[in-house]
Protein backbone atom coordinates (compact mmCIF):
# COMPACT_ATOMS: atom_id res chain seq x y z
CA UNK A 1 0.00 0.00 0.00
CA UNK A 2 2.66 2.46 0.95
CA UNK A 3 4.56 1.57 -2.25
CA UNK A 4 1.76 2.07 -4.27
CA UNK A 5 1.11 5.72 -2.59
CA UNK A 6 4.62 6.58 -3.13
CA UNK A 7 4.76 5.69 -6.73
CA UNK A 8 1.85 7.56 -7.28
CA UNK A 9 3.89 10.31 -5.51
CA UNK A 10 6.68 10.30 -7.34
CA UNK A 11 4.37 10.42 -10.76
CA UNK A 12 2.42 13.39 -9.47
CA UNK A 13 6.05 15.50 -9.11
CA UNK A 14 7.23 13.84 -12.26
CA UNK A 15 4.14 14.99 -14.13
CA UNK A 16 4.59 18.52 -12.09
CA UNK A 17 7.85 19.38 -13.29
CA UNK A 18 7.18 18.22 -17.06
CA UNK A 19 4.46 20.82 -16.76
CA UNK A 20 6.64 23.71 -15.35
CA UNK A 21 8.86 22.63 -17.90
CA UNK A 22 6.57 23.13 -20.76
CA UNK A 23 5.31 26.33 -19.33
CA UNK A 24 9.53 27.84 -20.33
CA UNK A 25 9.54 26.16 -23.22
CA UNK A 26 6.26 28.08 -24.45
CA UNK A 27 7.98 31.03 -23.06
CA UNK A 28 10.82 30.87 -24.22
CA UNK A 29 9.61 30.31 -27.81
CA UNK A 30 7.72 33.37 -27.46
CA UNK A 31 10.49 35.09 -26.41
CA UNK A 32 13.06 34.36 -29.35
CA UNK A 33 10.37 35.82 -31.72
CA UNK A 34 10.33 38.83 -29.88
CA UNK A 35 13.17 39.22 -26.63
CA UNK A 36 12.48 39.37 -23.26
CA UNK A 37 9.20 40.93 -22.03
CA UNK A 38 10.81 42.16 -19.00
CA UNK A 39 12.82 44.29 -21.50
CA UNK A 40 10.09 46.54 -22.53
CA UNK A 41 7.44 46.00 -20.03
CA UNK A 42 9.65 46.29 -16.94
CA UNK A 43 11.70 44.06 -14.61
CA UNK A 44 8.67 44.34 -11.97
CA UNK A 45 5.81 44.47 -13.69
CA UNK A 46 6.15 48.24 -14.25
CA UNK A 47 6.96 49.79 -17.57
CA UNK A 48 9.75 52.51 -17.01
CA UNK A 49 8.82 52.80 -20.96
CA UNK A 50 6.34 55.39 -22.25
CA UNK A 51 4.65 53.74 -25.13
CA UNK A 52 4.91 50.34 -23.59
CA UNK A 53 2.26 49.66 -21.04
CA UNK A 54 2.89 47.87 -17.56
CA UNK A 55 1.48 44.23 -17.04
CA UNK A 56 2.01 43.77 -13.36
CA UNK A 57 -1.73 45.36 -11.76
CA UNK A 58 -3.59 44.30 -15.10
CA UNK A 59 -6.05 41.66 -14.64
CA UNK A 60 -4.97 38.11 -16.20
CA UNK A 61 -7.71 37.91 -18.23
CA UNK A 62 -7.48 40.94 -19.66
CA UNK A 63 -3.45 40.34 -21.02
CA UNK A 64 -4.63 37.12 -22.09
CA UNK A 65 -7.40 38.95 -24.16
CA UNK A 66 -4.88 41.55 -25.96
CA UNK A 67 -2.41 38.61 -26.72
CA UNK A 68 -5.17 36.81 -28.50
CA UNK A 69 -6.13 40.07 -30.21
CA UNK A 70 -2.72 40.43 -31.38
CA UNK A 71 -2.40 36.94 -32.70
CA UNK A 72 -6.01 37.29 -34.70
CA UNK A 73 -4.47 40.79 -35.41
CA UNK A 74 -7.59 42.74 -34.27
CA UNK A 75 -5.21 44.84 -32.05
CA UNK A 76 -2.41 45.59 -34.59
CA UNK A 77 0.73 47.27 -32.18
CA UNK A 78 4.25 45.99 -33.21
CA UNK A 79 6.09 44.04 -32.18
CA UNK A 80 3.21 42.30 -30.40
CA UNK A 81 1.11 41.53 -33.39
CA UNK A 82 4.50 39.86 -34.95
CA UNK A 83 5.55 37.92 -31.81
CA UNK A 84 1.91 36.38 -31.47
CA UNK A 85 1.49 35.04 -35.07
CA UNK A 86 1.41 31.34 -34.93
CA UNK A 87 0.66 30.81 -31.09
CA UNK A 88 -1.28 27.96 -29.96
CA UNK A 89 -4.74 28.60 -27.46
CA UNK A 90 -3.07 26.95 -24.39
CA UNK A 91 0.13 29.04 -25.39
CA UNK A 92 -0.65 32.58 -24.22
CA UNK A 93 -1.76 32.25 -20.84
CA UNK A 94 1.67 29.41 -20.31
CA UNK A 95 3.55 32.60 -21.33
CA UNK A 96 1.97 35.03 -18.97
CA UNK A 97 2.16 32.72 -15.82
CA UNK A 98 5.31 32.50 -16.40
CA UNK A 99 5.98 36.11 -16.93
CA UNK A 100 3.45 37.19 -13.93
CA UNK A 101 5.08 34.90 -11.52
CA UNK A 102 8.48 36.17 -12.74
CA UNK A 103 7.43 39.60 -11.97
CA UNK A 104 6.00 39.07 -8.89
CA UNK A 105 8.96 37.07 -7.48
CA UNK A 106 10.85 39.96 -8.50
CA UNK A 107 9.14 42.59 -6.80
CA UNK A 108 8.80 40.82 -3.60
CA UNK A 109 12.52 41.02 -3.34
C1 LIG B 1 10.24 45.22 -27.98
C2 LIG B 1 9.38 45.62 -26.90
C3 LIG B 1 8.41 44.58 -26.34
C4 LIG B 1 8.68 43.31 -25.91
C5 LIG B 1 10.02 42.60 -25.88
C6 LIG B 1 7.43 42.78 -25.39
N1 LIG B 1 6.42 43.70 -25.54
FE1 LIG B 1 4.46 43.43 -25.00
N2 LIG B 1 4.02 45.28 -25.72
C7 LIG B 1 4.92 46.17 -26.31
C8 LIG B 1 4.20 47.35 -26.77
C9 LIG B 1 4.86 48.54 -27.47
C10 LIG B 1 2.83 47.14 -26.43
C11 LIG B 1 1.57 47.96 -26.65
C12 LIG B 1 1.66 49.26 -27.25
C13 LIG B 1 0.36 49.93 -27.55
O1 LIG B 1 -0.71 49.34 -27.45
O2 LIG B 1 0.47 51.10 -27.89
C14 LIG B 1 2.77 45.86 -25.76
C15 LIG B 1 1.58 45.30 -25.26
C16 LIG B 1 1.50 44.10 -24.59
C17 LIG B 1 0.29 43.58 -23.98
C18 LIG B 1 -1.07 44.31 -23.91
C19 LIG B 1 -1.05 45.14 -22.64
C20 LIG B 1 -2.10 46.21 -22.56
O3 LIG B 1 -2.11 46.92 -21.54
O4 LIG B 1 -2.88 46.40 -23.48
C21 LIG B 1 0.60 42.38 -23.45
C22 LIG B 1 -0.34 41.45 -22.70
C23 LIG B 1 2.01 42.14 -23.72
N3 LIG B 1 2.51 43.21 -24.41
C24 LIG B 1 2.69 41.00 -23.31
C25 LIG B 1 4.04 40.78 -23.58
C26 LIG B 1 4.73 39.56 -23.19
C27 LIG B 1 4.10 38.41 -22.43
C28 LIG B 1 6.02 39.71 -23.65
C29 LIG B 1 7.17 38.71 -23.57
C30 LIG B 1 6.95 37.40 -24.13
C31 LIG B 1 6.12 41.00 -24.30
N4 LIG B 1 4.90 41.62 -24.24
C32 LIG B 1 7.28 41.51 -24.85
C33 LIG B 1 6.29 45.96 -26.44
C34 LIG B 1 6.97 44.82 -26.11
Amino acid sequence: MLSLFSTYFVGMVVLALVLVDDTRAFAAGFEERIGPCPACHGETGQSETPEVPSLGAQPVNFLLIQIYMFREKLRQVEPMTAAAQGLSDEEPAAILCFHLQAAATESSR
